[in-house]
């Protein structure tokens, strides 16, 4: 099909994204976080709301541009943000875990700042583990022939890891990025293979997050279940 065709072939679907990392409070002034800028998640949502998707933006902590056209859910921790993507998938086509979730967080709040004592070595910070969306949504999925899509930042074997992190989740594909110098974090471009449960890999080569995320778009749109 040329591009054209192709323009409004999410007419009538509901999207789920998520965006941006989360943040888990320790006290009034401290989080633990991480360095995504959410840029892909939001790329993922303008392209399915240019290909006539109804689009919810789960968006943890992401300080863009809300999207035209797009329905905003801000979430803050990983378990606001599984409450909102629980909720939102009820009915969706797609689900696309665009977002950086922390795996811990702290066991408790201090409602007052945190203070070390004199001669402390020992940390003050008990973790416990975050729930696994992506694997929860993949094992359980809220709608017949809803798309899940995960996406997984490796270092060295970046393929066989990637391999193993979808068979583990579940989903039906894993776009997989190589982390290094230029890539990934907070910059316009993206390199990644996806990786489909049906054993099919698709390389897309270095370029900006808009053509990942129509990439993305291309192979969800494969695997929907035909209009009713
Ligand atoms: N993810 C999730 N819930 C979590 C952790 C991760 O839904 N608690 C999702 C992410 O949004 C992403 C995918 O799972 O789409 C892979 O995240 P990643 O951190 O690579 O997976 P982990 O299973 O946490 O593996 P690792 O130990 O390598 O961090
Ligand atoms: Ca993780």
């Amino acid at each position: 099909l040329a591009r054209g065709d192709l323009a409004r072939d999410l007419t009538g679907r509901h999207v789920v994204v998520s965006a941006g990392g989360t943040r888990e409070p320790l006290d009034p002034v401290r989080f633990l976080g991480n360095r995504s800028s959410g840029k892909q998640g939001y790329a993922l949502a303008r392209s399915a709301a240019a290909r006539g998707a109804r689009v919810t933006l789960v968006s943890a902590n992401a300080a863009l541009p809300e999207p035209a056209g797009v329905d905003v859910v801000p979430v803050g921790t990983a378990v606001q943000l599984r409450e909102a993507i629980l909720k939102a998938s009820a009915d969706a086509d797609a689900v696309v875990m665009a977002a950086a979730v922390a795996d811990f967080r702290p066991q408790t709040y201090a409602t007052g700042k945190i203070k070390k004592k004199d001669g402390q070595e020992q940390p003050p910070i008990a973790l416990v583990r975050n729930p696994d969306i992506l694997a929860e949504i993949a094992g359980d999925r809220p709608r017949p022939g809803q798309v899940v899509v995960g996406f997984a930042a490796e270092t060295d074997d970046v393929l066989a890891n990637g391999r193993a992190k979808l068979e583990r989740k579940g989903c039906d594909l894993l776009v997989v990025n190589e982390v290094g110098e230029r890539k990934t974090f907070g910059s316009e471009e993206n390199e990644a293979v996806v990786l489909g449960a049906d054993g099919s890999e698709t390389p897309v080569p270095y370029g900006p997050k808009e053509a990942l995320a129509d990439t993305v778009w291309d192979l969800v749109a494969e695997r929907l279940p035909k209009n009713s």
